[in-house]
């Protein structure tokens, strides 16, 4: 039977479905499990605890806001060159954003109230970025994984020396935060004007002081 493609309805019912499932925790299956060596959970103080829960939200969120951008470049797209290049790099992003729920939930912790307000920024910026050039697009990304890549790291050295769990989970989400800006810039990513690195820097940082508490 030939398949045929999809309907404009299909294609937003599917959006739809992509996000809610962005936004409500464990409605996604991970194609991975925990990147952990062990499945002892460390023992860590109260305030440890709090500690790395505000940093897991603050990662769970950039998850969020991963997803809310390829979908909303992959809407926006000039053709299909950057919603291929980006599929496998998307993919990776659900199993992130699975790792950061079950370690939130490990620590009897949630991800951030603001979740779909989150999401919905992110999204109208991968929209607005699609909608510029396939280059603006794909170096939006680039720069994205490398901020993030930045904050990653800066969190593996704030987390206590005993959890080795949440470490070796930010180690593994960076590595890959990298191939998916290095596959970014082979696709044709141009680097972005430093005013614009300049504000997305400080839209995170703003996002990142909220999410920690909230
Ligand atoms: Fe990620
Ligand atoms: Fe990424």
């Amino acid at each position: 039977m030939r398949s045929q493609p999809f309907s404009i309805v299909d294609k937003a019912i599917i959006g739809f479905d992509k996000a809610l499932r962005a936004v409500i925790p464990h409605s996604n299956p991970s194609t991975r499990p925990l990147p952990v060596s062990s499945d002892h959970l460390p023992e860590l103080s109260i305030d440890e605890a709090r500690h790395v829960a505000g940093l897991m939200r603050i990662n769970h969120t950039g998850e969020v806001c991963a997803q809310g951008l390829y979908h909303g470049q992959a809407l926006t797209a000039k053709n299909d060159m950057v919603r291929e290049a980006m599929h496998h790099s998307a993919e990776e992003e659900i199993d992130h954003l699975v790792w950061c729920e079950t370690r939130l939930q490990e620590l009897s912790s949630h991800p951030s109230v603001f979740t779909p307000v989150w999401y919905g920024l992110s999204f109208g910026l991968g929209a607005a970025a699609g909608l510029i050039s396939n280059e603006f697009s794909l170096g939006f990304v680039a720069e994205t994984e490398a901020q993030v890549s930045e904050h990653l790291q800066d969190h593996i050295q704030q987390l206590p020396e005993n959890d080795i769990r949440s470490k070796e989970i930010l180690q593994q989400m960076d590595i890959e935060e990298l191939q998916h800006r290095a596959a970014a810039i082979e696709h044709g990513g141009t680097p972005l004007a430093a005013p614009v690195r300049t504000t997305m820097r400080w839209m995170a940082n703003q996002m990142k002081a909220v999410a920690y508490h909230l």
